[in-house]
This record gives structure tokens, sequence and C-alpha cells, in this order.
């Protein structure tokens, strides 16, 4: 059958069950026939989820890259940058507005500065010898095993290490801090979702108040004890901030390294290339993967003027979807671009992590995580494989595996 722009709904929940999370075909026929797309309202999911009414849904790599960049026409403050119409709500709009996502530059900026010294890539560079003694930690603890659930026993263990270092959680509270990040994240399909969030309030409060009047350098005490315009910050921006981190600072590496291990699975020929220069061939094969696997499939913009983009006019008010994973797929920047190639010579200009004022604060630290944890993994266990079907997240906004089986297969001779 063919699919018409007009069969298209990405605000469907059934037909994203259907294709698992990220649907490319989709995306392959609204680049070519309606790259400026209106996608009728997301349903309500739960109590206090205000959708928004209908989206325009950017597919091409250029229309993305220059929203992300535009933020005079594109504003994240406008409202909010998933599909919820918090302008709907004065309490939710304030709570989005106080949080780094929900700014546009010049506040967005000075709140940036807080963290962004910190995360710079020579700052992680300085931390890798740590990232690399965690690294050979979690995989060290395969050795010996048959079989493991990978997403959450193995690839989420390091993202949550290195999340508790940098924030200032201790790290006897980081499954506490985990769990309660996935259940935030998981908005979509948890009834829960008001108490979880609640719950995530008082964590911080408990993790602030046992923390006393220590300064160093933490994120969380960049902002607790940081200044904006010669003020301290609100609690409602250091709240935010703290929600932000505790879902963009591990699902997302999490993610990226179970694709990673499953398209290594799904692409034997990829996988030999790999394992015949694991450190060299190791970073492009991670923008690879972050190319074509993307773990955060879009966030939205919400138009400040009438936009005429492409013959079609967007109008004031409307809310605009990014879609990183068709720009990825984008036919007119990467060759061949459904075909997964570890060598890619243009992989990394993928738009995993955004662009312009937002692009990933992490992304230097997700890097080199990724490489890390990959190298040592496919170092120790060239021969894993999957043990059976990765079960996805099934999610309109994470391309995500919820679970992974694997097959450890006994320490190799690589050693
Ligand atoms: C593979 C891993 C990761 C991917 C693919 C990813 C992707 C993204 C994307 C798509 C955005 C939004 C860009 C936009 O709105 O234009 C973002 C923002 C952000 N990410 Fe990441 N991320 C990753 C890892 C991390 C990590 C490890 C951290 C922190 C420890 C982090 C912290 C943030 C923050 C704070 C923002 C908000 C930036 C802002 O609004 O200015 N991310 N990330």
């Amino acid at each position: 059958m063919t699919l018409n722009p007009g069969d298209i709904n990405l605000a469907k929940q059934d037909d994203i069950a259907r294709f698992g999370a990220a649907p490319y075909e989709y995306f392959e026929v609204l680049r070519r026939e309606a790259p400026v797309w209106w996608n009728p309202p997301p349903e309500p999911q739960n109590p206090g989820y205000l959708p928004c009414p209908g989206f325009w849904v950017l597919s091409k790599y250029e229309d993305v890259a220059m929203a992300s960049k535009d933020h005079e026409r594109f504003s994240a403050w406008e409202n909010s940058v998933l599909w919820t119409d918090v302008r709907r709500d004065p309490a939710q709009l304030a709570s989005q507005r106080a949080g780094l996502m929900g700014m546009d530059p010049p506040q967005h900026t000075q709140f940036r500065r807080l963290i962004q010294p910190g995360l710079t890539p020579r700052k992680v560079a300085n931390l890798e010898s740590f990232i690399r003694e965690h690294a050979q930690e979690v995989i060290g603890e395969l050795a010996g095993k048959d079989q493991v659930e990978f997403v959450f026993d193995v690839a989420a263990e390091l993202p949550m290490i290195l999340l508790c270092q940098l924030m200032g959680v201790p790290q006897h509270r980081r499954d506490e801090y985990m769990q309660l990040g996935n259940k935030v994240a998981s908005f979509e399909h948890n009834p829960e979702f008001q108490n979880d969030i609640v719950a995530l309030y008082l964590f911080l409060d408990d993790v602030v108040k046992s923390r006393g009047d220590a300064q160093d350098d933490t994120m969380l005490s960049k902002y607790l004890h940081g200044e904006v315009d010669g003020r301290r910050l609100a609690k409602d921006e250091i709240t935010q901030f703290f929600v932000t981190l505790s879902i963009a600072g591990h699902e997302t590496t999490r993610n990226t390294t179970a694709h990673f291990v499953r398209l290594m699975d799904e692409h034997p020929d990829q996988k030999e290339r790999l394992l015949d220069d694991i450190e060299g061939r190791m970073p492009n094969a991670i923008e690879e993967v972050l190319r074509f696997s993307p773990p955060v499939m879009q966030f939205c913009r919400t138009a400040t003027c009438d936009i005429e983009l492409r013959g079609v006019t967007i109008p004031k008010d409307s809310k605009v979807y990014l879609s990183y994973i068709s720009a990825n797929r984008d036919e007119e920047v990467f060759d061949n671009p459904d075909r997964f190639d570890i060598g890619r010579s243009n992989a990394d200009t993928h738009l995993a992590f955004g662009t312009g004022p937002h692009f990933c604060l992490g992304a230097a630290l997700a890097r080199t995580q990724l490489r890390c944890v990959l190298e040592e993994l496919y170092r120790r266990l060239p021969d894993i494989e999957l043990a059976g079907s990765p079960e996805p997240m099934n999610s309109v906004w994470f391309n995500g595996i919820n679970a992974m089986p694997l097959n450890v297969c006994p320490v190799s001779s690589h050693l």
C-alpha cells in the first residue's frame, strides 16, 4: 500500500507502538511530499496533560537546523517544548519558563553559563580516567555471566554514576534517583505522574538539606549558589534544572549504548569492521549510531509570528515539531541514509544533540562515556549477542529500548 501524507498521524499511540518507536517510513514520505506538515492534535493521556491543538512537523535537515537556531521566530519560551499546551495553565507555564529548556536568549544564555564551563570538552577530558575506571568496573561485572538484561543492568550504570558525581547526588542514592527520573520521563504512560514529580521534588529537597552550605564544583552547587543578573536563583529555577538533568542526563546515553549494541548485532559486517580497530573506529561508529538511531526523536518550538517556509504559512502561536530522527535520514545531506555505515564521512553532522542555543550541554560528556564503556565492552566481550528481541519504549518522544537480553560469551583473548 502506498503511504500518503494524509495517512500520517505522528500523535497516534497505536502507530508508535507498531513502529516500535521511530516511524522512519512516515518521515520518508513527509520529507519528499510534505516537508512542512500539519499533524492533528495528540490525544490527552494523563490527568493534567494538556495536549496542543495539533502541530507543524519539520522533517528536512535544513529546516530543523534553521528553526533550532532561530530562537526569535521559533521560541522555546512561548510554550512547552513538548506536545503539551502549557499556556492553558499559568502554573505549568511558569514552571516551564523556569527551566533551561524553556528559556530563550538572552536569559537562557545566562542560566547556561552557570554550568557550561564544567561540561566543556576540555573539562570532560580531565574526567576521562574517572569515567574509564567506572566503565571498566561496569563491564568487569559481566565476566562469568551467561546472560544479562543489558539496558537497565548495564547501559544505565555509567550514566547514573556520572550524573550523580556531577550533580552532587550521593552515589548510594543512585538507584532511587534513576527510578524517579525514569518515572517522570515516561509521563506519557504514567498515571502516577503527578505523584512521581512530587517525589522527585522531595528527593531534591532532601539532597539539598543534606549538603548544608557546602559549595563545590557540582552542577547543583552552581545552581544553589550561583547568581543571574545579580540575584540568587529561585526555588522553581533550581527544581526545574534538577528535573531536566534527572531525565536528560542518563536516559539518552543509556539508550544510545543499547542502540549501539543492537545495531552491531543487526549489522555483523559493521561489527567486524569495528572489532578490527576498536579504538580507531569507535568515535565515528558512535556518531553513526547517533545519526541512525538518535535517542531523542523530537522537541518542539512555538512560532512567534506567521512564518513562510517552503510555500507554507505556519501561523503565529503554532507548535513546531523538530524531527531529529528525520533530519538524520535526509537524503539531501546523507548519501543512502538508511544504510548503517560506521565509516560514513559526515556522520558527525547529525542533529541528535540538536543545534543552536539549546545544543545539548552534555554532548562532550555523553561522547566520552559512550566511547569508554563501548571500548571496554567490545575489547573484553567481542562475542556478545542479542538473546532475544529488544523491547521498544513506545514513546512519542524517546527512541528508547526498555529491555534487551544479551548472551555474554566467555571473556576473550582480545584483553
Ligand atoms: C547521547 C546522549 C545525549 C543526547 C542524544 C542528547 C540530546 C539532547 C537534545 C536533542 C537536546 C535538546 C536540544 C534542543 O532543544 O535544541 C538536549 C539538551 C540538553 N541536554 Fe542532552 N543529550 C544527551 C546526553 C546528555 C547528558 C549526558 C547530559 C548531562 C549530563 C545532557 C544535558 C542536557 C541539557 C542540560 C540540555 C538542555 C540544554 C539547553 O536547553 O540549553 N544531555 N540534549
